[in-house]
């Protein structure tokens, strides 16, 4: 595919200038107003250099590029070189990539060579995976498959909250009024039902915290009862989860949490001794952040036992030993912001110069909107909404709208599920992954808006254009091979220039660790493919431009399927 900046920087390029390439590509503008070309250049600031005015630079340059195939007109207008794409010449090219890359349009190797974490989902066993929970795996999953996408050598961490004080409470409460069948059952529920207990009893009887310390000091040890409790729980829970990872196509290469942690923490406590960063306070060893205004960080509690930052800090420098990352990547909620600001500041005190590499990748809050029918559960922290009943609840109403539709010639549970999850985790990607927002039905599932189930009706929309096509007899194989001067309209060049940003798109996206770039150009995508779909007749009785718009809208399906890919979903052929 022409470079069309790379072919504007070779012709105004002369050693004379004094600019490199890359600086004469970088004063490349995109015009607002479309009259003004695809791209222009300004001449202005080459006038010293020439000692020349301006609009006759512009005009010199304009001659010289104006015979390039890939423009269909150069033009200088006052200072301004201004560039015309070759319609026709620019879809064929597209196409032709599009066709020999297939699923592979849209990944590149800019990361070649290198190797990324991506820590993400990480929920806390023995806890509910919670509706808060699914952004941080949708977001994380999003994230890697684009570091995958742009050649990067990717690494999925579930960094399980799966230690701390609280299993001593789990442990207690379990013995006390928990069941073996019950657990087998329905673990998450009958451990948090046990926890919940706990809290309740424990306001009447505090004498059971103390019960429940002993115990986590019993289980740190390795006492075998206590562990072999322990396992269960994490075993019971990280089947649950499991089952709503296979749900959401989600996989993971490493499951070490927190517990692996629990032996390599001593190290880091001596070194910050050593070092002289650690300080007593009120029994407790902390590291003093007062003066970079982020508090304290406490490394271990007066009872000796350790914390969330101590095993963090153990986590970083573990990873950057085992695999060497480039970078890290830890995409957790907001609301820890000030755990990893102080967490990323201790270990640049400790002189680990690398933890610039260790990037936080926060994002905001999941809240219900009222009379929404989500099932709720009532805990200590307040309602839960558990990610597998909204799953559920996405396919069964997806379900009912397709029966509502009465899709013939579709295996209805399949799709409902494909569309079902899928437009709870473009929902996820729909934002700016900072802002709060606020789930609603309406807004998940509207076939119209700016919504998975929209993109995924128009992937389904193109491939039964492409069906009907063959069945009244088209050759699609001439879809390789077209005239393409039957895709010079405005609606056909607009969406085959959409499609030619997917790469740029893709790169972008990654490097600001945010997907929703990727969905909104999606949606633009999408939404350019229906008003073609709308304004153009595609079937029409000439062949040549049957074959050049049937391409098109190959072309189109592809794309939408690979993007819809990199974000997680499915791209169903029906729907
Ligand atoms: N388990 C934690 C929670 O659910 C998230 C862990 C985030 N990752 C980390 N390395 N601290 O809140």
């Amino acid at each position: 595919m022409t470079d069309y900046k790379e072919l504007i920087a070779e012709a105004i390029y002369d050693e004379s200038l004094g600019l490199s390439k890359d600086e004469i590509k970088g004063w490349i503008e995109i015009p607002g107003d479309e009259s003004m070309g695809d791209y222009a250049f300004p001449c202005f600031r080459l006038a010293k250099v020439l000692r020349k005015a301006p609009p006759l630079i512009a005009a010199d340059i304009a001659g010289r590029v104006s015979d390039a195939e890939a423009f269909a007109k150069v033009e200088n207008v006052n200072a301004y070189v201004n560039f015309f794409i070759d319609r026709a010449f620019f879809a064929k090219e597209l196409i032709k990539d599009i066709n020999e890359a297939g699923e592979s349009y849209g990944r590149s190797n800019v990361g070649q060579g290198r190797k990324v974490i991506v820590e993400y989902s990480s929920p806390n066993i023995a806890k509910p995976f919670h509706i808060g929970h699914i952004r941080s795996t949708v977001i994380g999953n999003a994230i890697y498959k684009l570091y995958d996408a742009t050649g990067y050598d990717t690494f999925r961490i579930n960094h399980l909250g799966d230690y701390g004080t609280q299993f001593g409470k789990m442990i207690v409460a379990y013995r006390k009024w928990g069941s073996e069948e019950e657990l087998a059952k329905e673990p998450i529920k009958s451990l948090l039902g046990y926890y919940t207990k706990f809290h309740e009893e424990a306001e009447k009887h505090p004498e059971l915290n103390d019960e429940a310390r002993e115990t986590f000091v019993k289980l740190e040890a390795g006492e075998p009862e206590e562990l072999a409790l322990w396992e269960k729980f994490r075993k019971l829970s990280l089947e649950e989860f499991n089952r709503v990872y296979g749900m959401l196509g989600i996989e993971f290469d490493s499951y070490n949490g927190e517990s692996f942690y629990s032996d390599k923490m001593e190290r880091f406590v001596d070194e910050l001794k050593e070092k002289g960063l650690l300080v007593e306070s009120q029994g407790a060893q902390i590291v003093d952040l007062e003066e970079y205004g982020l508090g304290a960080a406490m490394i271990k509690k007066s009872d000796g036992s350790t914390l969330y930052v101590t095993r963090d800090i153990a986590a970083a420098v573990y990873r950057k030993e085992t695999y060497d990352f480039y970078k890290c990547i830890y995409v957790v909620a907001s609301q820890q912001n000030l755990h990893f600001k102080q967490w990323k500041k201790v270990l640049e005190l400790m002189g680990y110069e690398w933890q610039k590499d260790c990037i936080h990748v926060p994002f905001g809050l999941v809240s219900l909107s009222d009379g929404d029918d989500i099932k709720m559960m009532s805990t200590r922290e307040g309602r839960v909404v558990f990610l597998e009943d909204v799953l559920n609840t996405a396919v069964e109403k997806t379900k009912e709208i397709m029966l509502e539709k009465e899709a013939t010639g579709i295996d209805v549970d399949e799709v409902a599920k494909e569309v079902g999850i899928g437009a709870v985790i473009f929902q996820e990607l729909s934002n700016n992954r900072i802002k709060d927002y606020v789930f609603s039905w309406d807004k998940v599932l509207n076939f119209d808006g700016e919504t998975g189930p929209y993109v995924q009706y128009t992937h389904a929309r193109a491939s039964s254009v492409l069906r009907k096509a063959a069945a009244e007899g088209a050759d699609l194989s001439k879809t390789e091979n077209f005239d393409s001067k039957y895709l010079e309209s405005d609606s056909a060049y607009t969406l085959a220039k959409l499609i030619y940003r997917v790469p740029t798109v893709v790169i972008e996206a990654t490097d600001k660790y945010e997907p929703s770039i990727l969905t909104r150009h999606l949606v633009d995508i999408a939404q350019a493919f229906n008003k073609f779909y709308h304004d153009e007749h595609i079937l029409v009785d000439n062949e040549d431009e049957k074959y050049a718009k049937l391409a098109l809208v190959k072309a189109s399906k592809t794309v939408i399927a690979n993007c819809l890919g990199l974000l997680g979903i499915k791209a169903p052929e029906r729907m």
